[in-house]
């Protein structure tokens, strides 16, 4: 894994993601909750960066907010240079769909379909033809690994398996930024390793910009830039030092 510290800058250059002032409340029973606080925050293209912190944090409330799924009370958030805070649901559905994959803690594969089907699903749903989608997803899952067990479905599949499929999805519209939340938080240690490995992998091989929520220890660590959120503020935003950021410094 410490061939993917390479991959990572010293600082933001190209930012593909920027958060500004985010500020998300909730009403709940009556009473206004504020889960974000004002995050300041910024992505570079390319980048791989772990957000970690306490359960309730907000973690996956950023996420959906940087992922457009759901819309911050105040403050703005740019993705690619587009203003995704006040953008028309419309323009801002095709944005997510060319720009963005998600991957979450259930990986939310349909039961009925077997694991190519699966994976050839968002293209498929964006009208292309489904030679291109079969071919796209076959390729994909290859990658991840699994092309033996593409005519299986879902509940065929073991959990890390289940996982890999979602992640060959995510990635079938070769989204520049990969979104995931707790990712491995269902798996083993040995069966997270081999995800980890993957999402290294796909930052290093496709330039893929990745951001992945985790409780996981080892993965945390390995990441080159991890932020820590508490009470809806970061904490702490913490880069490792590697080769690529010694060789820039000079
Ligand atoms: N849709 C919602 N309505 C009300 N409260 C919510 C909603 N989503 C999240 N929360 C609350 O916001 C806080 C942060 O949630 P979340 O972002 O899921 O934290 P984390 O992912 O860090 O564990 C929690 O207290 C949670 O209960
Ligand atoms: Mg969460």
């Amino acid at each position: 894994m410490t061939s993917a510290c390479a991959t990572t800058s010293a600082t933001v250059q190209s930012p593909l993601v920027v958060a500004r002032n985010v500020h998300k409340s909730f009403r709940h029973m009556g009473r206004t909750l504020e889960v974000l606080r004002g995050i300041n925050l910024e992505i570079g293209d390319g980048e791989m960066l772990g957000i970690v912190g306490p359960s309730g944090a907000g973690k996956s409330t950023l996420l959906h907010c940087i992922g457009t799924l759901d819309v911050p009370t105040k403050g703005t958030i740019t993705i690619a240079s587009d203003e995704v805070t006040t953008m028309p649901g419309g323009r801002l559905a095709d944005l997510r769909n060319r720009t963005i994959g998600f991957v979450f803690q259930f990986h939310h594969l349909l039961p009925e379909f077997n694991a190519l089907e699966n994976v050839m699903m968002p293209a498929l749903v964006q009208g292309r033809s489904k030679r291109e989608s079969e071919i796209r997803a076959t390729a994909l899952l290859e990658e991840v690994g699994l092309l033996q067990r593409a005519m299986h479905r879902p509940g065929e599949l073991s959990g890390g398996e289940q996982q890999r499929v979602a992640l060959a999805r995510a990635l079938l519209l070769e989204p520049k930024l990969l979104l995931a939340d707790e990712p491995t938080g269902n798996l083993d240690s040995t069966t997270s390793g081999q995800i980890h490995d993957l999402l290294f992998t796909i930052n290093r091989q496709r330039g893929t910009t990745i951001v992945v929520v985790t409780h996981n220890q080892s993965l945390a660590a390995s990441m080159p830039r991890v932020i820590t959120l508490r009470d809806g503020r970061v904490e702490k935003d913490e880069r490792r030092v590697t080769a690529a950021t010694i060789t820039s410094a000079q």
